[in-house]
């Protein structure tokens, strides 16, 4: 059997392996001269010429993969043959120099590189890139992922994850950019945007409201046309306007009712009409779960098997079910997006991954995404020259950091260092989903450099007792401590896992000059929150973790991570306190009848009977609802430390078709630093929105004392409100509020402007 997920078979990687294994790639034969070869025709031109030539036979190949035994197994014969990971294959016409279509997960590193034994840099979780605020990293982030999946010989990227968190205890939260619209499109758009310009088709996910992973493929959830317009399909349209992705994959659950990969709604009125996507909709693996529905309301390829659009979609074809125009428009979609992407003219030719990019690439994203939450009496930074001894507690610092698992999971190079249990590995579908990877980047190793006159001692903290007798010896205590998240799973709770609450309190009732380093996949509760002086999110800090966070806790680094997410004190307080999974099964509820999801797989889709999660919420998602029910949270979005601090001054605000938002930022204090400036609206009351929006940031680097003016554009569409009368957007005539500062609940400037 060929497992997915080679992380959980833990393959031993070298660090540069040969590329003679996939030196030609059949099916990746450079193209010969064609008449749709010529590159002055348009890609639309082109597909229709490829079009005319292909039988129908053809035609649904491309709709389609290869089926789920042929990407379980590995196949002895026919085109399956050259798929180069079993995360997604789509054979192409070598008779038409069409290519294959060879997918890879993409959303923390080049997952599909491990099944082939091969390396890709393991980049620290979404949430870390998002949490650096910053679009030019993003774009950083894309160049080399896409550089390795090329290297690799993938052509199409399954990543970015878009979500809006609706439900923080989600298993996936650390695959996805946080909880507002505008961060979260405008960060997936620029990665996109780069895997594009080197010739990958990009794809976004997962489309749409899909909150949660418990009972992901039975769950319907409902929510207004409003608040899916202003908030989660509003990231897509932005990563989409940002990036030209080619593929937007659709989800495994219901929407109102209605499966999303046969949604006629999001999929056609509003994805293809509204946002003019011309590229492909996918559906997930095995989200597919009709024929004639799915292909009429706007999805065109069904991956990864056949079940639905294989013979199935040929008979609807010959039946008149699904006209002839449809089929073609879906190839369409599927061919113009293959020439639009450049990966007909230009594709991949494997060679070994430029390793120390990748290192730098990762490095920097946890160096700039890691968040200081709460640093006392400066605590933090730590003095090299002046520390004799450090206790590093808990976590597995002495061998790694935490990574998430599931399809995004990199296969950790070297081989996982924190083995779990065989009864784990030898059930194929926990050793593909579930179990804890930790990257080789140990924090002790890199602590143990920074401080060379230090003693630096480890203690696995799983005895809170010998844990804090190490802490009272020891002059600071670094406790790391993790909470693992998996596809195919969702968080019982957002407690930290285990004794580990009681493991800080501990340590640092023995030694109050304790730091917290958190490896979450989002926001954890704290219920020592107020005992611990220096608290640093690091989230999953990818294969240079370790480095990065010695250099940000000896202040090598200055923190400028600032949350994307909403860390809230209990649970109590979310929108829906009670986390939702599919009810045990009665003669009411049975289990129903689900396409093409057998096996393990369909234990990782969560199968039990149907049910309803209502996002009553509506638009008040992430900090918005913290903000009009006026609760009182632990860290607020937007928030985050520095080792200096900075002072907003001059305020003006030009209102106009694109507004103009111009103020000052100074850093008063005596570290340079940089600091995410950040630009909210408060709309009038007429339109009946939250209290405010994120409209726009700037990130911005600042010597000790230097000031800067800031221009934040502020386009017309980000203080428009969805009409669901009209279906358009409005601009609510009336006064809005302009608030400028470094966290959603520090906004020191404000101004009034009318519109
Ligand atoms: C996941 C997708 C992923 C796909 C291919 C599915 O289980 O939900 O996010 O892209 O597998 O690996």
């Amino acid at each position: 059997m060929k497992v997915r997920i080679t992380g959980s078979v833990f393959l031993l990687l070298v660090l540069i392996p040969s590329t003679a294994s996939i030196a030609q790639i059949p099916g990746m034969a450079p193209p010969k001269h064609f008449p749709w070869s010529d590159k002055n025709l348009s890609p639309d031109q082109r597909a229709d010429l490829v079009i005319q030539q292909l039988t129908l036979d053809e035609k649904i190949q491309f709709l389609h993969g290869l089926g789920w035994q042929a990407m379980m197994m590995q196949p002895e014969s026919g085109p399956g043959t050259r798929a180069i990971s079993a995360a997604g294959f789509i054979p192409g016409i070598p008779r038409l120099g069409i290519p294959d279509l060879q997918m890879t997960d993409s959303v923390e590193g080049v997952s599909g590189a491990g099944e082939k034994g091969r390396y890709a840099t393991a980049l620290p979780s979404a949430e870390a890139m998002a949490a650096a605020w910053d679009p030019a990293l993003s774009y950083e982030i894309g160049t080399m992922l896409g550089h390795e999946m090329r290297a690799m010989g993938f052509n199409m990227s399954l990543g970015s994850g878009i979500n809006m968190i609706r439900e923080p205890r989600d298993g996936r939260t650390f695959e996805y950019k946080g909880e507002d619209p505008l961060l979260a499109g405008t960060l997936a758009g620029q990665e996109l945007k780069a895997e594009k310009a080197l010739h990958i088709i990009t794809d976004v996910k997962h489309y749409a409201v899909n909150d949660q992973d418990a009972g992901r493929i039975v769950v319907n959830s409902i929510i207004g046309k409003r608040a899916m317009r202003e908030s989660d399909l509003m990231a897509f349209q932005i990563a989409l306007k940002d990036s030209g992705a080619g593929a937007v994959m659709c989800s495994y659950n219901r929407i109102n009712g209605t499966y999303a990969c046969e949604n006629s709604y999001t999929l056609s009125d509003v994805l293809k009409k509204d946002f003019g996507f011309k590229g492909f909709v996918v559906s997930d693996w095995g989200g597919t779960q009709s024929t004639v529905n799915a292909a009429m309301a706007g999805l065109d390829v069904e991956m990864p098997g056949n079940d639905s659009f294989g013979e199935p979609l040929k008979k609807a074809v010959e039946g008149g079910d699904v006209p002839m125009s449809r089929l073609n428009d879906m190839v369409h979609r599927v061919l113009r997006t293959e020439f639009d992407a450049g990966i007909v003219d230009d594709p991949p030719h494997p060679e070994s991954p430029n390793v120390m990019q990748g290192f730098k690439v990762a490095q920097k994203t946890e160096e700039n995404g890691a968040v200081l939450l709460r640093n006392e009496n400066s605590t933090l930074p730590l003095n090299a020259a002046s520390i004799r001894s450090i206790a590093i507690i808990g976590g597995h610092a002495n061998v790694g950091v935490m990574s998430g698992g599931g399809s995004s999971q990199v296969s950790p190079a070297g081989g996982n260092p924190v083995p779990p249990p065989p009864e784990l590995m030898n059930n194929p579908f926990t050793s593909f989903m579930l179990v804890e990877a930790y990257q080789r980047s140990a924090p002790l190793k890199a602590i143990m450099e920074k401080a060379p006159h230090a003693t630096v001692r480890y203690d696995p903290g799983t005895d809170t007792a010998s844990a804090a007798a190490l802490a009272r010896e020891s002059q600071v205590a670094i406790v790391f401590a993790v909470q693992h998240e998996s596809e195919g799973m969702d968080l019982a709770n957002l407690s930290l896992p285990g004794n580990q609450d009681a493991l800080i309190e501990a340590v640092t009732a023995a030694n109050p000059h304790t730091i917290v380093v958190l490896e979450t996949g989002g926001a954890a509760l704290m219920p020592w929150v107020d005992q611990v002086p220096a608290i640093l999110e690091a989230w999953y800090p990818g294969i240079r973790g370790g480095p990065a966070i010695a250099n940000l806790l000896f202040g090598d680094v200055n923190p400028s991570g600032k949350l994307p997410i909403t860390f809230p004190r209990s649970e109590a307080d979310l929108p829906h306190p009670t986390h939702l999974a599919p009810p045990k099964p009665d003669a009411n509820h049975p289990v129903p009848k689900l396409v093409g999801a057998p096996g393990m797989i369909g234990m990782a889709m969560g199968i039990g009977p149907f049910f309803d999660v209502h996002y009553d919420e509506g638009l008040k998602v992430g900090y918005k609802w913290y903000d009009a029910e006026k609760k009182p949270v632990l860290f607020p979005f937007g928030f985050g430390l520095s080792y200096t601090t900075f002072a907003y001054s001059g305020l003006t605000v030009n209102p106009g078709d694109s507004t103009t938002v111009s103020f000052t930022v100074k850093n008063t204090g005596q570290r340079a630093g940089a600091e995410t400036a950040q630009v909210y609206a408060s709309l009038p009351e007429a339109a009946g929105e939250p209290p405010k929006r994120l409209v726009g940031w700037s990130k911005v680097e600042l010597a000790p004392g230097e000031s800067k003016q800031i221009t934040v554009p502020v386009s017309r569409d980000r203080l428009t409100v969805f009409d669901e009368a009209s279906d358009s957007w409005k601009l609510v005539p009336g006064q809005y509020e302009i608030r400028v500062g470094g966290s959603s609940q520090n906004l020191p400037l404000t101004k009034a402007v009318s519109y």
